[in-house]
């Protein structure tokens, strides 16, 4: 790997380590193409690289943000000749005068199309079988080691259920920990809520009632992407936590009953909250797809469905195809099902792992559960932020 400190900026502050570097550049009908050491080409937009030029007068160099403005470019602006420097940097010269351009390879090549889809996921799908505990981790431990909470947070990512376990029962450490993610998303039931027994509930999360499998916050626009719910004690009989992983149902019922997993990503649903001092109301599909077919989000909680105002065979659909969903979704092969111990900490993707519990029996006992939101992108960024700080020589 060569010393990325002698490469141009990049615009932005991540790492690009030059793993394949470039044998040959040359303007191509105005656009700019890369041959790389391992055979593959790819190409570059003029537009695409003059608003990333590392040069002062386009790239902010503290921010690393463009200043450009894409009509301060001419409509015609063309590459007419590229050179690759010793080092690697690409140059290129352009058209109208403009100033010389010189990029990063590791740039170049990570953010080139290579064909395909450049849309991945790490995600591990799985049942009960496969996954009959969260992955979990010693939280002082992880407290103190940003390698192991960095572990925390990418198994919460690929596995969409992760704990902490072993932490002491202080006030403000479940926020202190989930500042570390990303700020607190707050919701109707506040910064944080203690799911305990209210003698007026504004949801069944907070009575001793079993709880069937459910996202939370199905009601807004976005539901919120991640919750963390920390048990600070616990001598109650009952309530363990079920969670189900929906990405896997979906990718089940997708295979084996393609009729309702088409019915669940077509139909809308709403979703409204039953409270006397709010009104949320929000509408999306049970499986949310992204436009390559990839599932991307869980809309589902039964308790929380408005009345399905829709066509009668549109109804028929409807709830024959929920119905093929929670027979999953409450099928024991699906559930993971554990006790929540004083001093365990569950992180999870509101829009991927199905929560449940059962019902307990407060009679005789105390049960002491912190809970609060954030969202997924906070995990994404926490985690690229992380692997980016433990890695060596990736700054550039
Ligand atoms: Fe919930």
């Amino acid at each position: 790997m060569k010393d990325t400190e002698r490469y141009p900026i990049t615009p932005d502050f991540d790492g690009w380590p030059v793993t394949v570097p470039p044998v040959a550049a040359r303007p191509e009908d105005g656009a700019l193409a890369v041959e790389w050491a391992d055979g593959q080409v790819s190409r570059y937009h003029p537009f695409f690289l003059a608003e990333n030029d590392p040069s002062p007068d386009t790239l902010h160099p503290l921010s690393r943000e463009t200043t450009l403005s894409p009509l301060d470019l001419p409509e015609d602006l063309a590459a007419v000749s590229a050179d690759i420097e010793p080092d690697g940097t690409i140059a290129v010269q352009w058209s109208h005068g403009r100033a010389a351009s010189r990029f990063h390879p590791g740039w170049l090549r990570g953010n080139g199309w290579f064909g395909g889809e450049p849309e991945s996921a790490a995600e591990v799908l799985w049942t009960a079988a496969e996954q009959p505990e969260p992955p979990t981790f010693d939280g002082p431990e992880a407290l103190r080691d940003p390698a192991l909470f960095l572990a925390w947070l990418t198994a919460l990512r690929d596995y969409g259920v992760a704990r902490l376990e072993n932490l002491p029962s202080e006030d403000g450490l479940l926020i202190r920990i989930a500042e570390r993610v990303g700020p607190v998303r707050e919701s109707n039931f506040g910064r944080m809520y203690t799911l305990e027994i209210k003698d007026d509930p504004d949801s069944n999360a907070f009575t001793s009632a079993a709880l069937m499998q459910h996202i939370d916050m199905p009601t807004r626009e976005c539901p919120h992407g991640l919750q963390f719910l920390f048990c600070r004690g616990n001598t109650t009989s009952g309530g363990e936590g079920i969670y189900a992983d929906a990405y896997r149902i979906a990718a089940d019922l997708a295979a084996e009953e393609p009729r309702h997993f088409e019915a669940l990503c077509d139909i809308r649903w709403t979703y409204n909250n039953r409270s006397k001092t709010s009104s949320y109301k929000a509408t999306g599909p049970v499986i949310e797809r992204s436009r390559t077919g990839r599932i991307t989000g869980i809309r589902y909680n039964t308790w929380l469905r408005a009345p399905l105002v829709a066509p009668l065979a549109e109804q028929d659909r409807a709830y024959r195809s929920y119905r093929a969903f929670t027979a999953r979704a409450q099928d024991a092969k699906c559930q993971m099902k554990f006790a929540y111990k004083p001093g365990d900490l569950l992180a999870f993707d509101n829009r991927r792992a199905l929560h449940g519990r059962n019902g307990y029996d407060a009679r005789g006992g105390t049960r002491f559960i912190e809970g609060l939101y954030s969202d997924r992108d906070d995990l994404h960024s926490a985690i690229r932020s992380l692997e980016r700080s433990l890695s060596k020589g990736k700054t550039s």
